[in-house]
């Protein structure tokens, strides 16, 4: 049931989550699908709901920083681990950044995958705020789309996927940074990102210094895995997605029932020039990130886009990479992943 995010709705959506239920909201990066973080049934729901394999952890989400008590246990983080978690408290959340840390003995391990470890979100957004808030004030919460697939960036891309399945989808339009968040690992010797996403690495690092980027690339199902968000195939479209360096894809010829995905409206402009004698083009097959290529708003659009790309019926999206620093690293990260099947 869609229901818009008045306080009486986020009310009754809190009740549900209390009582073990299902409940679909909005947050700054995409739309999650909650449970009460305790709750060891409601857990097991989510993994049904999703399809998704246990040993793929979920992001516990948190109103307030004494919230974190109850989720890490602090004795056996380092010195420097504490202060590199205060520092990056005090300026990046709420927002789009978990953290992973030492999980307490309660947490239970089916939120965590089976790791010794809890990743902990404060995310930017008054309704998923409130809905913590008035609930248990600790809910996992993956992406609220299928195992795999692309995750939801309005509310109508719940309802498609998993309709039913959910109580309730709470509908705060489309998200305001559209990429999920950047995980970071907290809990070793050495932070490591673990996926890049709605904070940029060199915002981070200007906190806590530089971050070495060495992450183990390829994973077999069931192993211990320390990110299954680095899986090589994961938020994929239906349709296959080829990626290209601008110019390559530039120089394209056109194909019937082939979409163009661009970064900004310069390439577009190039790709159109090339193919200027090709009297068929119909403008629809061609798509923009960003028309005046902003990075933000590129990463804003990339799963929208691709959701309405696979809802279009084509057989192939070219798509061309975004320049690798800021957003642009994520919005690469997830393009690839789109593109590899197996
Ligand atoms: O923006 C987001 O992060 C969204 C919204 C709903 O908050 N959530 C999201 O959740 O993207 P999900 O489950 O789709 O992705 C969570 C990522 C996965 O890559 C998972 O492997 C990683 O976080 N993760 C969770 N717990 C972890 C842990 N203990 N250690 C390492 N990685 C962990
Ligand atoms: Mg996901």
């Amino acid at each position: 049931m869609l229901l818009p995010c008045t306080k009486e709705n986020i009310e009754r959506a809190a009740k549900i989550l209390s009582g073990g239920g299902l409940v679909a909201f909005p947050t700054e990066t995409v739309y999650g699908l909650g449970a009460d973080a305790f709750n060891k049934e409601a857990l097991v729901r989510i993994f049904e709901v999703k399809s998704r394999p246990f040993f793929d952890p979920l992001i516990v989400h948190i109103a307030d920083l004494d919230s974190l008590h109850r989720l890490v246990n602090f004795d056996v983080m380092c010195n420097a681990a504490k202060q590199n978690l205060k520092s990056l408290c005090e300026v990046l959340w709420p927002g789009a950044l978990t953290l992973v840390l030492p999980k307490n003995d309660d947490v239970p391990l089916l939120a965590t995958g089976g790791l010794e470890t809890v990743a902990v979100r404060f995310p930017d957004n008054e309704t998923a705020l409130n809905l913590i808030r008035f609930s248990t004030g600790a809910i996992a919460a993956p992406s609220a789309n299928p195992f795999g697939y692309l995750s939801p960036t309005r509310a109508k891309h719940v309802e498609d996927q998993l309709g039913d399945k959910v109580d309730i989808i709470l509908d705060g339009g489309k998200t305001a940074i559209g990429i999920e968040s950047t995980v970071l690992d907290l809990s070793c010797t050495r932070p490591k990102i673990l996926r890049q996403g709605g904070v940029e690495q060199e915002k981070i690092e200007k906190i806590i210094g530089k971050i070495d980027n060495q992450i183990e690339k390829t994973y077999e199902a069931n192993q211990k895995i320390s990110s299954p968000g680095q899986l090589k195939s994961h938020y994929s479209p239906k349709t296959r997605l080829i990626l290209h360096k601008t110019n390559e894809i530039i120089s394209m010829p056109f194909e019937k029932k082939e979409a163009f995905l661009f970064f900004d409206d310069n390439s577009a402009q190039h790709w159109r020039e090339f193919n200027k004698n090709e009297c068929n083009i119909k403008q629809n097959c061609v798509f923009i990130l960003s028309f005046e290529g902003d990075l933000n708003e590129a990463a804003a659009n990339l799963f929208d886009i691709l959701h309405k790309i696979d809802s279009l019926g084509f057989n192939i999206i070219h798509a061309e990479y975004a320049a690798d620093f800021g957003l642009g690293r994520a919005i690469n990260d997830r393009l690839a992943r789109a593109g590899v099947k197996v």
